[in-house]
């Protein structure tokens, strides 16, 4: 079978040495990204400080727009950050958690990382409901929506869970949230750039996730997605300089905040993570999620079906439209099973309660889902031999 997006395989060098099925936790690293480290220093090196007007200060801005571009995003609304949970912080900084509506309601399917945030905030005031889950897999929506009441004021749950790539019904979510009065903040960072995702026909208030993973990105790069018409009103008081209208006036006393994407960031900005972020967005601008996608729905189809011959259980939604881009398998010794693995060349994860994480991506070959497959075999085996 034909498939286009292999043509992009030699963009990224790891692929020429590993069977490569980890990008739902680090996406491969794009040639790109040496240049664009070089060009960093030659940058710093020759223009100094001057580097800042000429390149570095708006550089947090257009990257957010890179990255708002695959969610359809208008210009400029999307903020970068170091992660996820700083978004949280942001987000959280905007709003009084000592009225009535203080409620924060999510899943216990959530990234634990966001889930740790919102606990903490117990003591500002949050009260937080967390919705139990049944089989590990999916979310019951409607337990969910029944939980948004009058008293919630955020919804911060995962667009695709991380451990078993169930996709949350984000559109009910929203409708629901919106009835009352609640706002959600929808964290995409396991369904950028594998799932579409058009943030103004949901008319979600927030996005926000990383670039590390399914955008090719590498460490460094969080983002946050404001609605227009919110981004305007909120003021952040986890605020810094970049927030000020006239940051080189340097005035004393009260910030006036700017406009977004700079009205949600705070200090400095990470401006090497910035620039190794560049090439993987490209590329994936380039090719566009809905392909990403149909290879995606595909090729994850094929390892249920292979997993299905050995027997082993899958820890993912069978039905496409319900999964994203990750297989999770259940098997003996997962954890030291993947360890093998990846001695062998065999890049995956392993994760409690999900088992060995696989993730092709549109850089991978059938090729190499039956390879991985296959070596788990291998391993299974020999170890059963080994055993008696
Ligand atoms: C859904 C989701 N949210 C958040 C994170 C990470 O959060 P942070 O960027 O704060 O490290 C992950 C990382 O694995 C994730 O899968």
């Amino acid at each position: 079978m034909s498939d286009d997006l292999l043509k992009y395989r030699p963009e990224f060098p790891i692929l020429e040495r590993t069977t490569y099925m980890i990008s739902n936790s680090l996406g491969a690293m794009p040639r790109g990204v040496y240049e664009a480290m070089h060009d960093y220093a030659e940058t710093w090196a020759t223009r100094g400080v001057r580097a800042w007007e000429e390149h570095w200060w708006m550089l947090a801005a257009e990257v957010g727009n890179e990255i708002g571009s695959l969610m359809n995003a208008p210009q400029w609304c999307v903020s970068t950050h170091q992660n996820v949970t700083t978004c949280q912080a942001v987000i959280a900084s905007c709003f009084d958690f000592s009225s009535k509506r203080n409620k924060v309601v999510y899943t216990d399917m959530n990234f634990p990382s966001v889930m740790y945030f919102w606990e903490a905030q117990q003591d500002t005031g949050a009260r937080v409901r967390m919705v139990k889950t049944d089989d590990g897999i999916t979310v019951p929506t409607q337990r969910l929506l029944d939980a948004i009441d009058e008293e919630t004021l955020l919804v911060p749950v995962s667009h695709v869970i991380f451990r078993s790539a169930f996709i949350n019904d984000a559109a009910a979510i929203v409708e629901k949230a919106h009835k009352v009065g609640a706002l959600v903040v929808l964290d995409t960072f396991q369904s950028l750039g594998t799932v579409p995702i058009d943030v103004q026909a949901l008319n979600v208030d927030f996005a926000c996730g990383g670039v590390l993973k399914w955008l090719c990105g590498g460490p460094g790069v969080g983002y946050l997605y404001v609605r227009p018409d919110l981004g305007k009103k909120l003021k952040p008081r986890f605020t810094g300089w970049m927030a000020h209208e006239n940051p080189f006036a340097f005035e004393i006393g009260a910030t006036r905040y700017t406009d977004p994407p700079f009205r949600f960031m705070n200090g400095t900005p990470h401006i090497p993570s910035l620039e190794a972020a560049r090439p993987g967005l490209k590329i994936i601008n380039e090719i566009g999620v809905a392909q990403i996608r149909n290879k995606s729905q595909r090729q994850t189809a094929r390892l249920i079906a292979l997993a299905d011959q050995h027997g082993w259980k899958i820890n993912t939604p069978r039905d496409p439209e319900q999964r994203g881009g990750t297989v999770s398998i259940e098997i003996p010794d997962a954890q030291e099973v993947c360890r093998e693995l990846l001695r062998r060349d065999v890049l995956v994860d392993y994760r409690p309660k999900a088992g060995v994480r696989l993730s092709p991506h549109f850089y991978n070959t059938d090729q190499e889902l039956d390879n991985a497959i296959g070596v788990i075999g291998e391993i299974l085996s020999e170890r059963q031999l080994a055993t008696g």
